[in-house]
Parts: C-alpha cells; sequence; structure tokens
C-alpha cells in the first residue's frame, strides 16, 4: 500500500507540502520515497531508500524549488526496495514523471512489447511501464497528455492509482484511479493529491473523491475536470470534510486495529489479485510454479512460526493435507530452533511472518537451511529479512498493518496457504477438478462474505458490552475453526488483558471443563459442517454447568441459538474456508471488550509490532 501526494499552485512552493503529505501517509507503507518537483529550470526527480527523512536527508543540497510537484511513499511489490525502484519514474526522454499505487498485472506484456521497439527501462517496477507507454503513445500518435493516459490506460490491466507531470505542461497534473484511492483537494486558484484526506486537510476541507475510472485534470487557472477513459465529462461531488488530523489517518476509524479489521474485504482481494482467475476458476502462485519439482516432490512440509502467524500455519496444515496428502508438521519456530529437529533436504520448510522479521522465525530458516531443506516464505513486509532469506515465496498483500494485534495478515496468510495448496495439488494431481474448482470459486467470493460478517459489527459491540466483567473467556473449535478458537482467545488476550483459552471443543471434558460456571463465557464455534452434532453436544456439556454460550452460527441456525445466550450468524462457505469468515468477529470482539475496558488497542502494553529478539 503505497502513499500518492501531489500539489499544483502558483504561490506556495510544492516541496514542503510534499513532504509533509508523504509524512502523513507514511503509516501505508515506507521502504522508499520520492518526490518530482516541476520548476523554470526542468522536471528533477530525488529518490531514497528508507524513510521520508531518509529523502530529506537526500534533498538537501539538491534544488528543490517549484510550485508543482508529486511526491510518494512506496511499500514494494515488484522489485526488491530500492532508490532505482522507489517512485517517481521518469519517461524515457526524461518529459515525463509518474508515481503509482497499485499492481499493473499485464506489465511484463506490455514491457516485451516497448523493449521491442527499443525502449529502456531503468527499473524492474511495474510502473515505469505505464509511464513509458504513455510517452510512447504520446510520440508515435501525436497525442495530448491526457488522451495519451486515455489510451494507454486501456491497455492496462490491474489497480491504480496514478498521478503524472508533463515537462511541456507544467500547469497540468493528471490523475487517474481504478481500485486504488485518490482523493483531490480543492484550494483557491491550487490543487491538491492524496491516497486519501490527510495530506490536502491542513490546507483545504473541499474534496473530490474519485471514483473508479476517473481522470481528474488539474490545470492551473481552470476548474477541476473529471473525464472517463472514454474523453465523457463528469461531474463529481465536492465533498466538505469535517476531520481532523488524527481520525484520517486512521481512515475516521477510531483505531488502526479496526481500520485493518474493516480492510479485510479489499486486502483479501488485493492478495488474490493476478493469482486467482474467476473466469477460468483457477489458481497459480508463480513462486510455487517456477519450483515446481522441489515442491512436488517434498516428503514433508514443515511450517514455522510464531502467534498469530501460527494459527494460520495449522489452518494451512489441514489445507494442505487433505488436497495435496503431504504430512504437514507446524512448529513453533521457537521451540524448533533449538531443539536439533530432523530436517531434510526432501523436506519443504514454510516460513510464516506477517513482518518477516520475527527472530525466531529467521533463525528457523536459517536452520532448515543449514540442514539443506528447500525453503518458502509467506510474508507481508516487502523486502524484509524472512522473504530475503527464503529460496523462494509468496508476499500475502494485505498492505502494512499497524495495529499490533494481527488481524489482516491473519487472513491473508490463510488465504495464501489456500492458494498454496490449490496449486500444488493441481500439479500433483491429488484434488478433483470438481472439488478444485468449488474451492476456487468459494475463494473468490470470501471478500463479500467478509463484507457480510463485518455488518454484524454493532451486535459484537453490544455483547462485548454484557462480557466485559469477564476475568477468563474460552473458545472452543474442532477441525477448522480449532485454530480460530485459538487465535480468537490470543486476540482477546492482547489486546484486553484478559485470560482466555482456545481448545478442541472436545477436549474440554479432559479438564477444562472444570472451570466453567455461571461467571464464565464460552465462545463456540457451531457452524454447519462435518462437527456440527459434536460441537451441539459439547455446548450442552457448558449449559449444564452454567456456562454462558457465545456461538458462532451458519446464517439461519435455529438449534443452536436455543442453546447459547448470544448467537453471530455468519454466511455459509465450505468448511476449509470458514476460518477466513469465522476470525473476523472474534477480531470485533476482542476489539470492542477491550475498548469498553479503555485499553490501548493499537498499542497493548508489553508488545511489540516485529519481535526482533528472542
Ligand atoms: C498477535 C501477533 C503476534 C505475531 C507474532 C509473529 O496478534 O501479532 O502473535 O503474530 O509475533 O509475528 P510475525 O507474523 O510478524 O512473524
Amino acid at each position: 500500500m503505497c502513499g500518492i501526494v501531489g500539489y499544483i499552485g502558483t504561490n506556495r512552493e510544492a516541496y514542503p507540502i510534499l513532504i509533509k503529505g508523504l509524512q502523513r501517509l507514511e503509516y501505508r507503507g515506507y521502504d522508499s520515497a520520492g518526490v518530482a518537483l516541476l520548476n523554470k529550470k526542468g522536471l528533477n526527480i530525488y529518490k531514497a531508500k528508507g524513510k521520508v527523512a531518509d529523502l530529506q536527508d537526500y534533498c538537501q543540497d539538491k534544488d528543490t524549488s517549484g510550485t508543482v510537484g508529486i511526491a510518494h511513499t512506496r511499500w514494494a511489490t515488484h522489485g526488491e526496495p530500492s532508490a532505482t525502484n522507489a517512485h517517481p519514474h521518469y519517461s524515457e526522454s526524461k518529459n515525463l514523471a509518474i508515481i503509482h499505487n497499485g499492481i499493473i498485472e499485464n506489465f511484463a506484456e506490455i514491457k516485451r512489447n516497448l523493449e521491442g521497439k527499443g525502449i529502456e527501462f531503468r527499473s524492474d517496477t511495474d510502473t515505469e511501464v505505464l509511464v513509458q507507454l504513455v510517452e510512447y503513445i504520446q510520440e508515435r500518435k501525436r497525442l495530448d497528455l491526457l488522451t495519451a493516459v486515455q489510451v494507454a490506460l486501456h491497455q492496462v490491466i490491474g489497480a491504480y492509482a496514478i498521478a503524472l507531470l508533463d515537462k511541456n505542461n507544467p500547469d497540468t497534473i493528471i490523475a487517474a484511479r481504478k481500485q486504488s484511492p485518490l482523493v483531490v483537494g480543492i484550494g483557491d486558484g491550487e490543487f491538491f493529491l492524496g491516497s486519501d484526506a490527510s495530506p490536502i486537510i491542513e490546507y483545504t476541507d473541499k474534496m473530490v473523491y474519485l471514483e473508479d475510472g476517473n481522470i481528474a485534470v488539474m490545470k492551473l487557472g481552470e476548474e477541476l475536470k473529471v473525464v472517463n477513459i472514454l474523453n465523457e465529462e463528469l461531474s463529481p461531488a465536492i465533498h466538505t470534510v469535517d476531520l481532523n488530523l488524527g481520525q484520517i489517518e486512521k481512515g475516521g476509524y477510531p483505531h488502526f486495529m479496526l481500520k485493518e479489521i474493516f480492510e479485510q474485504p479489499e486486502c483479501l482481494t488485493n492478495c488474490m489479485r493476478g493469482r486467482i482467475n474467476v473466469e477460468h476458476n483457477h489458481v497459480t502462485l508463480s513462486a510455487l510454479i517456477d519450483h515446481r519439482s522441489k515442491l512436488i516432490d517434498a516428503k514433508r512440509i514443515i511450517i514455522v512460526a510464531c502467534g498469530t502467524s501460527w494459527h494460520a500455519a495449522l489452518i494451512g496444515k489441514q489445507i494442505i493435507e487433505n488436497l495435496c496428502r503431504i504430512p504437514v508438521n507446524v512448529e513453533y519456530a521457537s521451540e524448533f530452533r533449538y531443539r536439533n529437529p530432523v530436517v531434510r533436504s526432501c523436506d519443504v520448510v514454510i516460513a510464516i511472518s506477517q513482518s518477516g522479521e520475527t527472530a525466531d522465525t529467521l533463525a528457523a530458516v536459517e536452520l532448515a537451511k543449514e540442514k539443506g531443506a528447500f525453503i518458502y516464505g509467506i510474508c507481508n513486509a516487502i523486502g524484509s529479512s524472512i522473504p530475503r532469506a527464503t529460496d523462494t515465496g509468496t508476499y500475502i498483500h494485505v498492505g502494512p498493518e499497524i495495529g499490533v494485534a494481527s488481524t489482516k495478515a491473519f487472513t491473508g496468510q490463510v488465504t495464501v496457504l489456500t492458494m498454496f495448496a490449490l496449486t500444488l495439488a493441481e500439479a500433483k494431481g491429488t484434488v478433483a477438478n470438481k472439488d478444485y474448482v468449488k474451492i476456487v470459486e468459494q475463494l473468490a467470493t470470501i471478500p463479500d462474505k467478509i463484507r457480510e460478517v463485518l455488518k454484524t459489527n454493532d451486535t459484537v459491540r453490544d455483547l462485548a458490552r454484557t462480557f466485559t466483567y469477564a476475568h477468563n473467556f474460552i473458545y472452543l473449535g474442532r477441525g477448522f475453526s480449532y485454530p480460530v478458537a485459538l487465535e480468537g482467545a490470543l486476540k482477546l488476550k492482547e489486546i484486553s488483558y484478559i485470560h482466555a483459552e482456545g481448545y478442541p471443543a472436545a477436549e474440554m471434558k479432559h479438564g477444562p471443563i472444570a472451570l466453567i460456571d455461571s461467571d464464565m463465557p464460552v465462545v463456540v464455534i457451531a457452524t454447519h459442517n462435518a462437527m456440527y452434532e459434536k460441537v451441539l453436544s459439547n455446548m450442552q456439556e457448558i449449559k449444564a454447568r452454567q456456562g454462558r454460550v457465545i456461538a458462532l452460527v451458519s446464517k439461519g441456525d435455529t438449534m443452536v441459538s436455543r442453546l447459547a445466550d448470544a448467537v453471530i450468524e455468519l454466511p455459509e462457505t465450505m468448511e476449509c474456508l470458514e476460518p477466513l469468515v469465522a476470525t473476523v468477529p472474534l477480531q470485533l470482539l476482542a476489539y470492542h471488550i477491550a475498548v469498553c475496558k479503555g485499553k490501548n488497542v493499537d498499542q497493548p502494553r508489553n508488545l511489540a509490532k516485529s519481535v526482533t529478539v528472542e
């Protein structure tokens, strides 16, 4: 998730506005940053790896004058984090500069065509392809900038928010959006641009939220013009935005955690983009295909991870074993690294980590490497240590996770593990085509199902008020729901400091049942699946001991409601995909209980977002 800022005016210097804007957007991602400035002498681009502060250091002795500019903070997708791959990117002649948030899926094909025409590329990014294409069209067809952008966007598949500067049109910024947010701020004889309102609100509260397919032309001395790709003029609404800065950096949410819970539909769409082909019901993880033989021949898979990532691994184990018929061991990285484990060269080790920096997981990767295993990473932070240490891997692409309690990374990890299992099972021939197609079809609908679950937010908040009194909680689930129970309990512990335990539901009678009394809330995942009847009897056992049951049920269920004190309905999906929907209300429950208890949700005591020490 990158950040975009732009400014065009006559009386103010652009550079300080752009730098401040980048700092406000830094929460979106920060492996590198850059700025393009237009002044009487020309178009200058300055870029640096690292934070916005590194860009400022780099610019100290540079000419940063000019009243027109665009700037970008990057969270790498294509190409490693580096000054070269940072945005803005010049076109070949250096007359154009572009910044981009999103992914151009068909960039390789366009790049090949342009290279065939003799155009040289300076970076590994998908973004540079777009600016080169615009210039090629502009020069080749002698088109004005706007028309060239429209023609280029016609050829592009993917998601984007872009902004372009042209040395030969120094009074104009062109911006366009498809599936990536972009906001235009309207000032007095000046325009502002941002990925969200945070870089703009200080200067104007008049904003236009661009819609998918909108192209904005910000030309000095003219009104804002918004057209579509066919050049039809549109009349977008101008909103008066009533927000303070603190709020908008969280997108209007009171906490990053809540924002990240609500972002999950969009995050999972990004995670699946370019990997799932809905039309052909097909999934491809290119990293797996590139190392096909290593993975097909694996005699065993070992997954190493910590915390929430370890819970995702437990779900991955079940789906990989079911579909690929390979034994999968799930290991706490911290135990694995000190245990002299049996690891052979015919094993594949999967390391799962949101941050890509967890010290124990990194050490487990190094150990497995020494023992000759092939290492596959599933991470979120691009260019972090674990992806660099692995043989190959897949990014979950859910954008920076700021809240300390992991939410969207968990569902992203489970989504990637599901795609991993599907790709490998197809390659090994261990899955029947009808089952494969059904899972792919259902997986593609998960973002919409999570949207539906998010509508229960008010119900969950009311429920949270009722249960704030509790000092202990038990979470129960079976099969695919058991790791969900563990994850629900972990979320509650970390942010509300209530003691909570997750158990496989049937294990309860082997000990934990002694804890049940009328004060004990028990969260039971009791959806329609193979274990439904069994879980119902577990629930009877709790009720017989006056426990208070909060049940997650499939939509329309009437049996459970008769037993439970409260129910949260979930849309139906396949059992193996249920964790993706069932985890969401448990994230919300933990969140609302912590808020009711007045806890610091985004920075709980004693916890760090990335555990880089043992
Ligand atoms: C829980 C949480 C932690 C992390 C764990 C591993 O909400 O955030 O349990 O999951 O520290 O972190 P990563 O995934 O970055 O390796």
